[in-house]
């Protein structure tokens, strides 16, 4: 059997999950359905990065001790993937005891492999990014993301010799030019690293939320140095992974980093890392500060969970920028889902109750691009799949405009409508799994991408529910 490998981030846990990291999530969702339905073996990793000044701070103002603070929001992260049917294989933890063991594990090798070296570290550190910035980074003495004052750090660090990985890196992608994806990403990758790579700083003395390094346990890991392990340390026997996907802030950690990490401790790197755009809010940035943030449960309020799920991988391209709107969504659901998917299902549903089947051969089914939906998968192109998947949906109500089943009672034309509600509801699984799930039960057949080929066998099939119901305004 195949094996399939798709991780999100690891979320930090310091406050409620959003619309940012539900967007990964269920695009990791929509990948790993796909290819469940093609009868892989798929594995599915997701979960949160629990260590860090971020956290530790955070914690601090809440006045709580880190594990305490934490402990209380993983639940919150695991009710809105349940909310938003997210099937995951794993949710792992960096606090976990096995995670743990696996950073100290790839810690020890690195050094022992020499690429580890102790030093100061003087310079500047965005906690909000945990991330390291140069002079010519800031904006005005600021953080160029939090355009907050940055902090300046002066303490013994430990290094690991990045440095010595520039030219590694640079043929890495040339031998695998889809490594990083999309591929207008790249460029910019590949620039900054042509400007020189320094040595990074992967220990702190100055607080200590955080790993230990093995050889040294007066010092803490640093952060991102702890949570791109997770990727092995949840792997289960499925590494490497076939993709992870990020969001585009990350892009330089996992190209960058995390590659040059693996080659130092000799383990074979990911196939692909997938960068998707930044989602703004009614056009603009989300900010919590500024409390332009949508959380999951306002995101499902509005028109259900398929109708984010669908709407987000709809009218954006992934890989791009987009922008959220509740009008906008709405527009989608009753437009799209109700008026096309929903009318088809129901008027075949209704028709075929009354006149029966009569099973023949589908030839309305060879407008459907399965091919092309099938290439778009593999490139990541989801909104592309989908496009697809409704024009389809278009052909069809088209065809039974044209034929007027209700008039003639032709059970052929029935049949072939019917067969291809099974296609669509099989590709829609990824995207809309429950809905999908319902038509399969109404329509009798099961969800597996060979059925699609198979014809449609039920001859008993029974008006049901609405399946969505049209939002007034
Ligand atoms: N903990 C790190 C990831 C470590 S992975 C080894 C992290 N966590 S995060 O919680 O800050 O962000 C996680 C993801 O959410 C990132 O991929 C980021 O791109 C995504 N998003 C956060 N806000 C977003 C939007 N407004 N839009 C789309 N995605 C956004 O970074």
């Amino acid at each position: 059997m195949k094996k399939f490998y798709v991780t999100t981030p690891i979320y930090y846990p310091n406050d409620i999950p959003h619309i940012g990291h539900a967007y990964t999530t269920i695009a990791a969702d929509i990948v790993a359905r796909w290819h469940k339905i093609l009868g892989e073996n798929v594995r599915f990793l997701t979960g949160t990065d629990e260590h860090g000044k971020k956290i530790q701070d955070t914690a601090e103002k809440n006045g709580k001790k880190p594990k305490e603070f934490v402990d209380e929001l993983v639940p919150k992260f695991k009710e809105a993937w349940k909310k938003l049917d997210i099937e995951y294989s794993r949710f792992i933890r960096t606090t976990d005891k096995d995670h743990e063991k696996k950073v100290q594990e790839i810690l020890q090798k690195v050094y022992d492999n020499g690429d580890i070296y102790l030093g100061k570290y003087e310079g500047y550190y965005c906690t909000g990014c945990e991330a390291y910035y140069t002079e010519k980074d800031l904006v005005d003495g600021c953080c160029p993301i939090h355009k907050k004052k940055i902090e300046v750090l002066k303490e013994p660090s430990y290094f690991f010799k990045l440095s010595k990985y520039q030219k590694k890196l640079l043929d890495f992608y040339k031998k695998n030019p889809e490594f990083i994806s999309p591929n207008f990403r790249q460029k910019e990758i590949i620039n900054r690293i042509e400007e020189g790579l320094s040595d990074l700083s992967i220990s702190r003395t100055s607080f200590n939320w955080g790993i230990p390094l093995p050889f040294d346990k007066k010092h803490v890991c640093y952060v991102w140095f702890d949570a791109l392990i997770n990727y092995i340390s949840g792997a289960d026997g499925f590494w490497p992974a076939d993709v992870h996907l990020i969001g585009k802030d990350i892009l330089w950690f996992h190209v960058v980093y995390w590659p040059a990490m693996l080659m130092s401790a000799g383990i074979e790197l990911p196939k692909k890392v997938f960068a998707h755009g930044w989602w703004t809010f009614n056009n603009e940035k989300i900010s919590k500060s500024r409390g332009k943030v949508i959380n999951v449960d306002e995101l499902i309020s509005i028109a259900g969970v398929d109708a984010v799920r669908y709407f987000l991988f709809r009218g954006t391209p992934f890989g791009e920028d987009g922008d959220f709107s509740e009008q906008a969504l709405i527009d989608r659901y009753n437009n799209e889902l109700a008026d096309k998917l929903g009318n088809l299902i129901s008027r075949v549903a209704a028709l075929a109750e009354k006149y029966e089947l009569e099973q023949t051969e589908n030839k309305l089914s060879k407008k459907l691009k399965l091919k092309e939906i099938e290439k778009h998968f593999e490139k990541y192109e989801i909104d592309k799949a989908l496009n697809e998947i409704f024009a389809f949906i278009d052909v069809c109500n088209e065809y039974v405009q044209n034929k007027k089943p209700w008039e003639t009672h032709d059970k052929k034309i029935l049949y072939e409508v019917a067969d291809s509600i099974k296609a669509i509801a099989i590709l829609l699984y990824p995207f809309i799994p429950s809905t999908s799930t319902k038509i399969a039960k109404q329509f009798g057949f099961e969800i597996d991408y060979n059925e699609i080929k198979n014809p449609l066998k039920n001859n008993k099939i029974k008006k049901a529910e609405i399946l969505f119901r049209k939002i007034e305004q």
